[in-house]
């Protein structure tokens, strides 16, 4: 008996299939001469072409010409929202500051705090749109955002309130951490505890009771919270049903990767200086390391994250831009993905791994994003290349065809040559 056909809202046809799926076992999890269909927000069927007629019923289908399809792109660490900039860091850093030199003599992330208080929620929103279309037009469908430039309870609330806001302007998925824990601010100079505190009794709590963030992240570093600290408030985010992500051993080694990974954190971010027994509890741990290449290049750091080791300890590995004003003023995720190929020795698997899959699982998404799986959600991407090796390889004049996420069942298109190719 022949199988009824499946009701889908639209199929594409003729596409090769970078899906990222672990299971199918071939690079990329790629299949070739494939078609896929999303059915409302998921994902509804993927198989041969061949077997599209008998099997699905299309209300659209769509002739992807050998195109190639790739999950949504996703940005696992940004600082999207904050005011002015740091181009005067950027002139000291070439004169030979260091970013802790910089950030002792009140520059660095304290300037854009300043910057950051004066501004309204629309206007940080307003300042932030031209980085996010820029990340969206290479294919992010998926970005998550920090606080950290306020670091009063107000502040940090309109910075996590300006990012729901900036978001609702484009059509993409977004997911924010609290990063009041950046540095000390300059009121609790000297009484460092005090402002913990304030963190874990009013911030926290106000946060998960507004649902204004999903995970709490904190920069555990020698110019910002200890060890001790840090696991203060990641205690106060596990006791508020708050996810953990860290800002760890960027500019030296102080142990919190494996507090993190203790602490089941989703992901430790930089990770330039970690060492043997941190691989290690990471490797027994679910934490993804999310490297960050545009940070070490921008600070011309001589230490790079053990990628080697992290690799052969099968230790997870995301890339992202850590846009940000003092250490990475770069909005091109496939930039990164190309960095993280060339100056860390990823693979361009490795890298695209980094922004689709790994990503996911970098914000607690990895049971519905950054795959082309059955059920998962329809954040896709047709792009006009022939080797999804491109997405690294090539900067700046990457051909991407059609953007469609599922936050809606509008499809985002952003140059359609599938238009002007008559299909
Ligand atoms: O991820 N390391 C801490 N935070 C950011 C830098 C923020 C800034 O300098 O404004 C980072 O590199
Ligand atoms: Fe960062």
């Amino acid at each position: 008996m022949s199988k009824q056909p499946i009701k889908v809202d639209r199929v594409w046809t003729n596409a090769n299939l970078a899906t990222l799926c672990p299971e199918i076992g071939t690079p990329y999890g790629r299949l070739e001469g494939h078609a896929i269909a999303v059915t409302g927000n998921q994902i509804s069927w993927i198989g041969p072409n061949a077997e599209v007629d008998s099997c699905l019923r299309a209300s659209e289908t769509v002739d992807a010409n050998g195109f190639w399809i790739t999950p949504g792109l996703i940005d696992s660490h940004t600082h999207l929202i904050y005011g002015g900039n740091r181009c005067k860091d950027f002139e000291q850093l070439a004169l030979g500051s260091s970013y802790e030199q910089i950030a002792q003599r009140g520059g660095g992330i304290l300037s854009t705090v300043m910057a950051t208080r004066e501004m309204s929620e629309q206007q940080l929103a307003e300042q932030a749109l031209v980085r996010l279309q820029a990340l969206c037009a290479e294919g992010v469908t998926c970005i998550e955002i920090k606080s950290g430039y306020g670091l009063t309870v107000e502040d940090e609330l309109k910075m996590l309130r300006a990012a729901k806001l900036l978001c609702q302007s484009i059509n993409v998925h977004l997911r924010t951490s609290l990063l009041a824990a950046h540095i000390i601010p300059p009121e609790f100079k000297g009484r460092s505890n005090e402002y913990v505190e304030l963190i874990c009794k009013e911030l926290i709590p106000q946060v998960a009771e507004q649902k204004l963030a999903q995970a709490v992240d904190v920069f555990c570093e020698d110019i910002a919270f200890d060890l001790p600290q840090t696991e203060k408030i990641f205690r106060a985010a596990e006791d508020h049903g708050l996810a953990i992500k860290a800002h760890v051993e960027q500019l030296s080694h102080l142990g919190g990767s494996a507090l993190a990974a203790s602490y089941k954190a989703w992901s430790v971010d930089h990770c330039e200086h970690l060492h043997a027994s941190d691989i290690k509890a990471l490797a027994a741990s679910d934490t993804v390391v999310c490297l960050l290449p545009g940070a070490q290049y921008f600070l011309r750091q001589k230490h790079k994250p053990p990628v080697a080791k992290l690799r052969a300890a099968g230790v997870s590995m995301a890339v992202a831009t850590d846009l940000n004003p003092g250490t990475s003023p770069f909005a091109s995720l496939c930039l990164m993905m190309n960095m993280a190929v060339i100056n860390f020795g990823l693979t361009p698997e490795e890298a695209l791994t980094g922004v689709t899959r790994n990503a996911a699982a970098a914000l607690g998404l990895g049971h519905r994003k950054g795959q082309l799986k059955l059920g998962y959600d329809a954040d896709l991407l047709v792009w006009d290349i022939n080797d999804p090796a491109q997405l690294s390889y090539e900067f700046g004049s990457l051909n991407l065809v059609q953007r469609v996420i599922a936050s809606t069942t509008i499809p985002d298109t952003v140059n359609c040559p599938l238009a002007q190719k008559g299909v």
